[in-house]
């Protein structure tokens, strides 16, 4: 049995050490949130965070997470910066298909975490491992923008 945090609750799962955190998340927690795309870390769909920071859970093994605590799309909301990161996303109607979103919101919580408000270059660099489809790319930058604004207009980095 493996225990993993995830969300804020603890789980005991009954996995190999070597499982990819995605399948643990997805099939043995029931959490579908976080999308499989490549399976390859090439896509960024399935972009979760591990003790804060973007990690792709399709090669990111069960037992490499220990006690960190993983955060999915189901709970990023209840963060400052996550839940400033949905609303610019629905103010800015980024989303088309909605595959890759979960990863993209991810991703850039995780950049306005530490670079509360970045340049378009910042933007870029940090989304690159996020692929999108649809080709939303324009608004994903400027709802990161608008998310930035906010966190600045109360005061909060993010
Ligand atoms: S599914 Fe993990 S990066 Fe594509
Ligand atoms: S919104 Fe469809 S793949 Fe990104």
């Amino acid at each position: 049995m493996i225990t993993v945090t995830v969300n804020g609750a603890s789980h005991q799962v009954d996995v190999t050490e070597d499982m990819p955190l995605l399948w643990v998340i997805r099939d043995v927690i029931g959490l579908s949130g976080t999308k499989f795309g490549c399976g390859i870390a090439q896509c960024g769909a399935c972009t979760v965070h591990v003790s804060g920071k973007p990690v792709r859970s399709c090669l990111y093994p069960i037992g490499q997470v220990g006690a960190q605590p993983v955060t999915t799309i189901e709970a990023i909301g209840q963060t400052p910066t996550g839940a400033k990161v949905q609303q610019a996303w629905l103010a800015s109607e980024v989303v088309q298909c909605g595959y890759c979103q979960s990863g993209q919101i991810m991703s850039a919580t995780a950049l306005l975490d530490v670079t509360p408000s970045p340049t378009d270059a910042e933007i870029d660099q940090a989304m690159s491992g996020n692929i999108c489809r649809c080709g939303t790319y324009v608004r994903i930058r400027e709802a990161i923008h608008q998310a930035a604004e906010a966190g600045a207009a109360v005061g909060q980095p993010g």
